[in-house]
């Protein structure tokens, strides 16, 4: 019978993991020796202060998600173990948007959760904040087959109920992860330079950079995100 390692132990080993993942990350974005302020810059309260405004968001966000559990819009519904709706803080003052569900995220429900989430996750915190305090959505709320690109069509289907997040959210900031995202969000050229410059999506400042699962085979172009990234915390204050 195999050795039981205690809970403690075991709980340690993984924080050292983590710790390591997080110091090899930040070696990698070219941030230690850099002084970056720590402090999260994300509002505990509503901006317009009002606990009522916070809990009807709530409401409406999760009548949203309701609405997308039950969604047959487009052929992605077949194939999806459940939909995914989004993960985070919904009064969040930086919202990111993603491309679709892969498998982790099929099987548990929740936007970014496998290995590129992983490394979402550890890029959110170089940039001076916690993972449950930003919100956490993607373009289509299904699996597409086999990961692929959403098609036109899909993505149009699914594209109200993003808008709808984003209206309700009410981030200051979005990041824009990978072409699709930025597309979609009508912020990315055809042709020309899409990534690293400031747009908008209905007046709120939007920045395009690479999507992290590019990231996990192209690692060489981490430095270029925590640049997009670095723009991202100066207006948000965390720089
Ligand atoms: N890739 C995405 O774009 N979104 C996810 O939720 C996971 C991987």
């Amino acid at each position: 019978m195999p050795k039981q390692v205690p809970t403690e132990r075991r709980q340690l080993a993984e924080l050292i993991d983590q710790a390591i993942a997080l110091l090899e990350d930040e070696l990698e974005l070219g941030l230690v020796g850099l002084a970056v302020t720590r402090t999260a810059g994300n509002r505990a309260v509503d901006p317009s202060g009002s606990r009522a405004t916070v809990t009807s968001r709530g409401r409406a966000l999760g009548a949203l998600e309701e609405e997308v559990t039950a969604c047959t819009r487009c052929d992605l519904a077949k194939g999806r173990t459940q939909s995914v709706f989004a993960r985070g803080d919904p009064s969040a003052r930086l919202l990111l948007v993603g491309e679709g569900p892969g498998r982790d995220e099929d099987l548990q429900g929740l936007p970014f959760v496998g290995a590129a989430g992983k490394l979402l996750d550890r890029m959110i915190v170089a940039m001076g904040l916690r993972p449950e305090e930003v919100y956490i959505c993607n373009v289509v709320k299904c699996r597409p087959p086999h990961n692929r690109t959403p098609l036109a069509n899909e993505a149009a289907a699914c594209l109200p109920f993003l808008a709808r997040q984003i209206e309700l959210v009410g981030p200051d900031m979005i990041v824009a992860l990978g072409r699709c995202a930025a597309n979609n969000l009508g912020c990315a050229p055809p042709v020309g330079p899409w990534r690293g410059i400031w747009r908008e999506w209905h007046g709120i400042a939007v920045m395009p950079t690479y999507h992290p699962a590019y990231l996990l085979r192209s690692p060489e172009f981490k430095r270029t995100v925590w640049s997009d990234l670095k723009k991202v915390m100066h207006r948000l204050g965390l720089a």
